[in-house]
């Protein structure tokens, strides 16, 4: 929440677009994001480095020493994927780029609004009666946890080999990213869910009672704990009971997607993450989508959802995110729609619709 382009700074922006459709979702979500600082009489300086990947076949290297250095000095980080069957078998993965990343940037809490859009109700596996309106902020802790705990690895030879992950937290990491969720949820409804496994996980003890003693500190905002069994459960039979969400990274990868399918599609989704000293990063939730790329039908609302949280977290432009919500309600209702979401748009009509509409808004 720094940073930001004043009329004589230019906002910085280091896109990162990696693979699949990543490069096309990016652009899509560059073209909204110049349209609407044109209107606002903003300016941005955009530079495009490798990750992923990307810059494995360019450089041997998921994430480039200059594209960490480029990302931790611009005041937002745009994402579009990493990975893709390509490098299935590569002695790095492209995903090891973006863990990279995520650690580089301290960028601790991870926060996927997942909503229901008015009009994509019938999109979803759910009855409409079930979903509509469901308003969901997860808030996924995610430089810690099985991700990055040691040791880790996998030792021996067949058939002996054994492997082992390590989930791993400090209470200063659990605290750090209760506080953001705390903070979200006096923002909105202050209603916060903590999942957890509590009844079999240390870690997970750990992080209950650390949110139980933060929960003293911020009365106004009611607590529930949940564990994450009966958590995924929950989250298809009511998921309009919850509002914020919080968990550790590895139960919010599972999460996420579980409630991503709420929506009827990946495609709409962006995430946020940030909250330590570096900038934060905006990356659509919905990966590389390889049976998609080059065919011009990714759908790019995703990417320009991150573009409405940067210009709020980033810039603390309330006023110009809700704008490109606005074109995003309008495009749910009125079309075009990308094929995932039932319509024949493109990526390029479906941003074009958006550019247009970015621009009356800001200009009413
Ligand atoms: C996500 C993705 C990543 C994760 C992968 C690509 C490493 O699934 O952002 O949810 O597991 O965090
Ligand atoms: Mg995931």
């Amino acid at each position: 929440m720094s940073g930001g382009a004043t009329a004589t700074a230019p906002l910085r922006i280091a896109a990162l677009p990696g693979d699949g459709v990543g490069p096309e979702v990016t652009d899509a979500g560059l073209a909204v994001l110049e349209a609407i600082c044109d209107r606002a009489g903003l300016t941005c300086a955009v530079s495009r480095h490798p990750i992923g990947g990307a810059a494995l076949d360019a450089t041997g290297e998921p994430l480039p020493a200059a594209t960490l250095e480029a990302a931790r000095g611009a005041d937002a980080v745009l994402l579009g994927a990493v990975g893709g069957p390509g490098w299935d078998h590569a002695p790095v993965r492209p995903e090891a780029g973006l863990l990279a990343l995520r650690r580089g940037l301290g960028a601790f809490a991870n926060l996927r609004p997942v909503v229901v859009w008015p009009g994509l109700e019938a999109t979803s596996p759910l009855r409409p009666e079930r979903v509509q309106g469901a308003d969901i902020l997860f808030v996924r802790e995610l430089t810690g946890g099985a991700y990055f705990g040691r040791p880790k690895g996998i030792a021996g030879t067949t058939p002996h080999r054994r492997a082992v992950d390590s989930i791993e937290y400090a209470e200063g990491e659990i605290r750090r990213v209760a506080e953001v969720a705390f903070a979200a949820a006096e923002r909105r409804r202050r209603h916060l869910t903590s999942v957890d496994k509590a009844n079999v996980l240390a870690s997970s003890r750990l992080w209950r009672s650390v949110v139980e003693e933060l929960a003293q500190e911020h009365r106004a905002v009611t607590v529930d704990h949940c564990l994450v069994d009966s958590f995924a459960l929950r989250l298809l039979q009511e998921p309009r009971a919850f509002d914020v969400v919080v968990t550790e990274n590895l139960f919010g990868d599972i999460l996420t997607d579980e409630a991503a399918a709420l929506t009827g599609t990946l495609g709409t989704l962006p995430s946020a993450s940030g909250g330590g000293d570096g900038p934060w990063l905006y990356e659509p939730v919905h990966g590389s989508a390889p049976d998609l790329v080059g065919r011009g039908v990714a759908n790019p609302l995703g990417a320009i959802a991150t573009i409405a949280m940067l210009l709020r977290h980033t810039l603390g432009r309330e006023d110009l995110a809700r704008r490109v919500e606005a074109a995003i309600a309008g495009i749910v209702q009125r079309g075009p729609l990308t094929p995932d979401l039932g319509g024949d748009g493109t990526t390029a009509t479906v941003t074009a619709q958006v550019v247009a509409q970015v621009g009356r808004e800001v200009a009413a």
